[in-house]
């Protein structure tokens, strides 16, 4: 159906009454064929569709009249009256969400080439927006709420003049003339609705109304305001339409339009419009219709089908990974199938614990019976693979009592399996933290703190090979039947250490854990295993956390107290002696350098008294001084000073939280749990970044953590989160979406916010220069 605009300009010259008597008037039932001045994405269907997006992301759109209306007149004074109708249709990658929205405009200039994507919606920049030298008077349709500008929900109409903070918005919506009452319509709802502009311009009145497509025009508006256009909307102006899109493919397509300066502009005749595409996700649907029959009368082919399928899935299901490499390691390795009978299909009540790199599960090998202990370490990359295998093999030949044995491994995509011995009473951290467990006497934590030591030392010094732990904390100390403690996952950190360049491995342990040097120097020794050892002794002696357990026990030690630091659940049940000793050995161990604390075998030989700890003890006051020591050494004292803290899961966690943040009953923290919320957690306390006696050295500082988002859709975020350092904990004003709660529109970029971010930022927001669009399927 060829469709022939209907177009008229009328123009007298008679001046006198020409304010009130110039009219403009054009109708488009469709657009083909018709010269609109088109930019960006914009373009005109095949079909006779106006299409101002096409699909792409972050970009905009505009459709103009080819030339500039007169709203004035010559004499200047009196503002036109004109009046518009379109039918518009918009159409979304998803059916509830939409990356804005499009706007009717009427402006000076028709060169938006400045203005930026998204949510400014092709009209503005973040710099002239509210400019009054824009001229610029629109009509939104928005479908993405947005907080800066003030938007009432994410599915609205507004007035918006020279501003995207609209003078007056309405959630999209009609007026029943029969009853009344008010009908809402979603602008993403795929369906063509028309919407109907006026503009009184001597009463200064404006009227917006809007409709399903096939309904006449409500008589009561949606919207109706009073605004003043005479000195918005310039005497020549343009008029036509703007959009654009955010994170996803949009659509948007005006179906018809009609306009008329001083009159009623022509009514669109819906029959002759252009219909909106049929959306893909449509023909899905009819297609499988389509498809159902045909696939129920080839039912029995199926079945035969379905038998080779189960064939096929068990054997997927116990596909292992082998390489030629393995060969060699073949006696230690296990097959797949019987680990997953040992442990009942790797079932949730078999779990004996999670840790860092994997969950381990309960399990009692098929033939022989004996219990194991079966680690599950997810490990994609191949890197490292080998040598760490090579290493686990020759551990599993490595024997001492207070070694947990590794019995074998197995090997799948993706996974790594590691058999170990089932050690009947858990790890120690359970004993330590668990309430319901019994609290550990001291006769017992003296007995697993020289069972860790002779271990440790065995790996350091007595094997064939040193081996380095990497990762000694309670949670990684077992306790066998006779509640001896016993060393496991030793070496597993190696595998998750291996970076591309072999001079740049970078640092795996558990914070709190990690000796000082391993944040410059990164390399594993035993001394960074003592001093992992170190803290886990004032752990096991002392209470506290481990982020401020030196510091506190340290602090007793000076004011002469150091019994004071000891665990009050210890009662009175201890040796003094002994606990002091241990508090002590800790201290020394957790020595900031390196080469104040002593070997695996000198610990061994104080813990079992072999060496009277005097001689240790006179030594140790000297290094304590250690501000001396350090000073000798070249250091600053103060700009040693260090803070540190780590939480793996905050199911306990003391956080300053506030907004949408949470911490789940699973020890998840939970920054945002909504559409439009946000949600901010700061440690509790600040943190001092310059020394205390000299404001002008900063200091360094590296922290880690583990995120994950999770989205209504899959490939698709509504903004991300951030680590922030910031001089104050409350940012109640700062603003949600693009600003990530960190800032707001007016203070963004100011040197006086002190804030410092590593945004992870999931949409390509154009006022700040987002490089690019992370989340495109
Ligand atoms: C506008 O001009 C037309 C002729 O050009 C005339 O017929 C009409 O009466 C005028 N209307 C007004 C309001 O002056
Ligand atoms: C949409 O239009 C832009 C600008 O003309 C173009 O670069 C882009 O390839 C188009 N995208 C699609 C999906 O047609
Ligand atoms: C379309 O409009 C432009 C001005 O924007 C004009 O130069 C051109 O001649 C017009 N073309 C047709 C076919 O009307
Ligand atoms: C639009 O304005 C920019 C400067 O703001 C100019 O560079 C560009 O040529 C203009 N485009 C058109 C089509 O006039
Ligand atoms: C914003 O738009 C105005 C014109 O409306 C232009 O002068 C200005 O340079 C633009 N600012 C930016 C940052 O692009
Ligand atoms: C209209 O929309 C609002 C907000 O989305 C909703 O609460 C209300 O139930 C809707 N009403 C109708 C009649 O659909
Ligand atoms: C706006 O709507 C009101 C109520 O229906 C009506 O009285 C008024 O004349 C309308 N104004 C314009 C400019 O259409
Ligand atoms: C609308 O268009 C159809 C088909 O072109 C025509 O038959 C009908 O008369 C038109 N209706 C009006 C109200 O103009």
């Amino acid at each position: 159906m060829p469709l022939f605009p209907t177009l008229f300009l009328l123009v007298t010259l008679d001046h006198l009454v020409a304010a009130m008597n110039e009219t403009a008037v054009f109708t488009f039932n469709g657009f083909s064929g018709t010269n609109l001045s088109l930019d960006g994405m914009a373009t005109v269907t095949p079909d006779g569709l106006l299409m101002l997006t096409n699909g792409s992301t972050a970009l905009k759109g505009h459709a103009f009249y080819p030339f500039p209306l007169r709203f004035h007149g010559a004499s200047n004074h009196v503002m036109a009256s004109f009046s518009t109708a379109f039918v518009f249709g918009i159409i979304d990658q998803y059916f509830d969400v939409s990356s804005q929205g499009m706007a009717f405009v009427v402006s000076g200039s028709s060169n938006f080439s400045t203005a930026l994507p998204g949510h400014f919606l092709g009209l503005v920049n973040a710099s002239d927006n509210g400019d009054a030298s824009d001229h610029l008077f629109a009509v939104e349709l928005d479908t993405v709420l947005n907080a800066e500008f003030r938007d009432i929900d994410d599915n609205h109409v507004g007035v918006d003049v020279n501003s995207l903070t609209s003078v007056q918005a309405a959630s999209a919506g009609y007026y029943d003339d029969a009853t009344g009452s008010f009908r809402n319509l979603s602008l993403i709802s795929r369906k063509a609705m028309q919407v109907w502009v006026e503009y009184d311009g001597q009463a200064m009145e404006l009227n917006v109304t809007m409709a399903p497509v096939e309904m006449p025009r409500p008589k009561k508006p949606l919207l109706s305001t009073f605004v003043d256009l005479s000195a918005v909307i310039t005497d020549l102006a343009y008029v036509g339409f703007s959009s654009s899109t955010g994170i996803i493919f949009s659509h948007h397509y005006v179906l018809g339009w009609s306009f008329k300066t001083n009159g009623m502009a022509p009514a669109l005749n819906v029959s002759m419009l252009p219909a909106l595409p049929r959306t893909s996700t449509n023909g899905a649907r009819t297609k499988v219709l389509e498809v159902v029959l045909p696939i129920s009368s080839v039912l029995f082919v199926l079945a035969l089908a379905a038998a080779a399928v189960v064939m096929a899935k068990r054997r997927a299901k116990f596909a292992e990974l082998r390489e030629d490499w393995e060969a060699g390691f073949g006696s230690h390795r296990f097959a797949y199938k019987d680990l997953f009978y040992a442990t009942d299909g790797f079932k949730d009540t078999n779990v004996l614990g999670k840790g860092g790199f994997g969950s381990v599960f309960m399990g009692v090998l098929p033939k022989s019976k004996t219990n194991v202990a079966v680690k599950r370490v997810s490990h994609e990359s191949r890197q490292g693979m080998k040598e760490f295998l090579a290493e686990i093999v020759s551990l599993g030949r490595l024997r001492h009592r207070s070694v947990v044995q590794l019995l074998g491994y197995c090997r799948r995509k993706g996974e790594l399996l590691l058999v170990y011995d089932y050690m009947p009473n858990g790890s120690l951290d359970m004993y330590l933290h668990d309430q319901d467990k019994p609290i550990l006497g001291w006769g017992q934590r003296f007995k697993v703190i020289k069972g860790v030591a002779s271990g440790l030392l065995y790996l350091h010094e007595d094997w064939e090979k040193a081996v380095i732990h990497r990762d000694i904390k309670p949670s990684n100390v077992l306790l066998d039947a006779e509640m001896n403690g016993r060393l496991g996952d030793f070496g597993l950190a190696r595998l998750y250490d291996h970076g591309t360049d072999p001079n740049t491995t970078h640092v795996v342990g558990t914070m709190g854990y990690l000796a000082p040097e391993l944040g410059h120097r990164a390399k594993a020794t035993p001394c960074t295993d003592v001093f992992a050892f170190g803290v886990f002794l004032l752990e096991e002696d002392a209470q506290g956390s481990v982020a401020v357990l030196v510091d506190w026990v340290l602090h007793h030690w000076r004011n002469g107290l150091i019994m004071e630091a000891a665990d009050p659940r210890l009662g009175s049940e201890y040796v003094h002696e002994e606990v002091e000793l241990v508090l002590k050995l800790g201290l020394l161990c957790s020595h900031p350098l390196a080469s104040a604390r002593p070997s695996m075998r000198r610990i061994v030989q104080c813990l079992d008294g072999d060496i009277a700890f005097k001689t240790e003890h006179q030594a140790m006051h000297m290094d304590f001084s250690m501000t001396t020591l350090m000073k000798d050494q070249g250091f600053d004292p103060d700009a040693m000073e260090y803070e540190q803290f780590a939480f793996e899961g905050f199911a306990s966690a003391n956080l300053t939280l506030d907004g949408a943040a949470k911490v789940t009953p699973s020890g998840l923290l939970a920054l945002t749990n909504d559409k439009h919320t946000q949600g901010h957690v700061f440690f509790p306390t600040p943190i001092r970044f310059y020394a205390a006696s000299n404001g002008t050295i900063a200091a360094s500082f590296s922290a880690t953590f583990v995120f994950a988002i999770i989205s209504e859709h899959a490939q698709l975020s509504d903004h991300g989160l951030a680590f922030v350092v910031a001089p104050s904990s409350n940012l109640s004003a700062a603003t949600g979406a693009q600003y990530l709660g960190l800032l707001n529109i007016s203070n963004n970029g100011k040197a006086s916010n002190h804030i410092l971010a590593i945004e992870l930022d999931t949409v390509l927001s154009p006022e700040f220069h987002d490089r690019q669009q992370p989340c495109r399927s």
